[in-house]
């Protein structure tokens, strides 16, 4: 049978999404082409959408998390098979290939960044994670940003512990996961009602950003521990105040950022903005030791789980800018979830 392929469109900057017939990919050296089952919204994609991150001067497929099962290997990759159900962190984003982007039905996936699902997870589930992980696993690994010693199934305590400014977000939620089988004890800050969702990760603490007195508090906790640094899961410039401030206070450090370190940091902190797809195109060696040396026997035995829970807002690409509008609304310790 002939198999066809719908895209979601973004024909311009400040457009809805238009869904359309795509090509589908060929896998090449390295690639997988997946049939998807669900796919995940980020920010970045209505950010995108929006113009806030560069215009767009040819017709994109946007999308970074997708879930489905191979329909094809490339020559030489051996690691995957057809019929494989998995996750993958697809690149279109930086390599700007429509067939590569997650928004439709068939995706070009690069094997680095493709990790197999577990018999108990589901698609849904399964797509709440590639994103996240890439992102949380440059901020706490990589030599240049926190560097602390990578996961292990064997986890043995570090007696470091790190602060995690926004442990409900998806970023947030993959960070604690990660740092918590990296050894490293957790105090985290969501809102109160997220308190027992960041403790359900792995944080031994969890502070409400919205007190007044956050600062203190958290510097307070903080100063009994052997602090190994904080990763802003945010990065608004309030909280990369308040992050930095509270390292300041216990007498500097350093701190990874999701967006652009700001320029008001205390000259005793030292702030790097992560950039995720960099573990998959350039630090290839940490890409390869969390994508394939970790994360597969850590989803199978629980360790590492799909939180924060999807929340599938319809069935179809037709739906993925609904699932982009409901992200640019907002979620709270939720991932918008679209299923194909
Ligand atoms: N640099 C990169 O490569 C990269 C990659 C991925 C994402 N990002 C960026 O990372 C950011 C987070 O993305 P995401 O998908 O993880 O977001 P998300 O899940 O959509 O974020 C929602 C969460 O943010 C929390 N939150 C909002 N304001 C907060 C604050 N002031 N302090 C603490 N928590 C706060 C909310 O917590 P409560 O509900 O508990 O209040 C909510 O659970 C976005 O700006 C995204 O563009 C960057």
């Amino acid at each position: 049978m002939t198999q066809t392929n719908q895209a979601a469109w973004l024909r311009k900057e400040k457009t809805k999404l238009e869904v359309g017939p795509a090509e589908i990919g060929k896998p090449g050296r390295g690639q997988i082409l997946i049939k998807n089952k669900a796919v995940a919204i980020n920010p970045v994609d209505w950010k995108m959408q929006d113009g806030h991150l560069f215009p767009i001067n040819e017709p994109k497929v946007m999308g970074n998390d997708v879930a489905g099962e191979i329909v094809e290997v490339g020559e030489d990759v051996s690691d995957f098979a057809k019929g494989q159900r998995v996750l993958a962190h697809v690149l279109g984003l930086v390599t700007g290939k429509a067939e590569e982007g997650g928004f439709q039905n068939f995706s070009i996936a690069h094997t680095i960044g493709v990790c197999p699902i577990p018999d108990n997870m589901s698609f849904e589930e399964a797509s709440v994670l590639p994103l996240a992980i890439s992102t949380a696993t440059q901020g706490l690994f990589a030599k240049d940003y926190l560097a602390l010693p990578k996961p292990s199934h064997d986890v043995e305590e570090s007696g470091k512990t790190l602060l995690v400014w926004g442990a409900s977000s998806s970023v947030g939620a993959a960070a604690v996961q990660l740092a918590v089988a990296a050894g490293l004890k957790v105090i985290a800050t969501a809102s109160k009602r997220n308190f027992d969702f960041c403790k359900d990760l792995g944080a031994s603490q969890v502070f409400d950003y919205n007190s007044p007195g956050i600062v203190g508090d958290l510097t307070a906790a903080l100063q009994k521990h052997d602090v190994a640094g904080a990763y802003d899961a945010i990065s608004t410039r309030d909280t990369q105040l308040n992050t930095s401030q509270v390292l300041a206070q216990l007498g500097g450090g350093k701190m990874a950022t999701v967006l652009p370190a700001s320029d008001e940091i205390p000259s005793t902190v030292t702030a790097k903005s992560v950039y995720a797809v960099h573990i998959l195109t350039q630090d290839k060696q940490l890409g390869q030791a969390i994508w394939h040396g970790f994360l597969p026997d850590a989803l199978k035995s629980g360790q590492i789980r799909a939180l924060p829970k999807p929340e599938v807002v319809g069935h179809g690409v037709e739906h993925i800018q609904a699932g982009l509008d409901k992200n640019r609304e907002g979620v709270s310790a939720v991932k918008v979830v679209v299923t194909l």
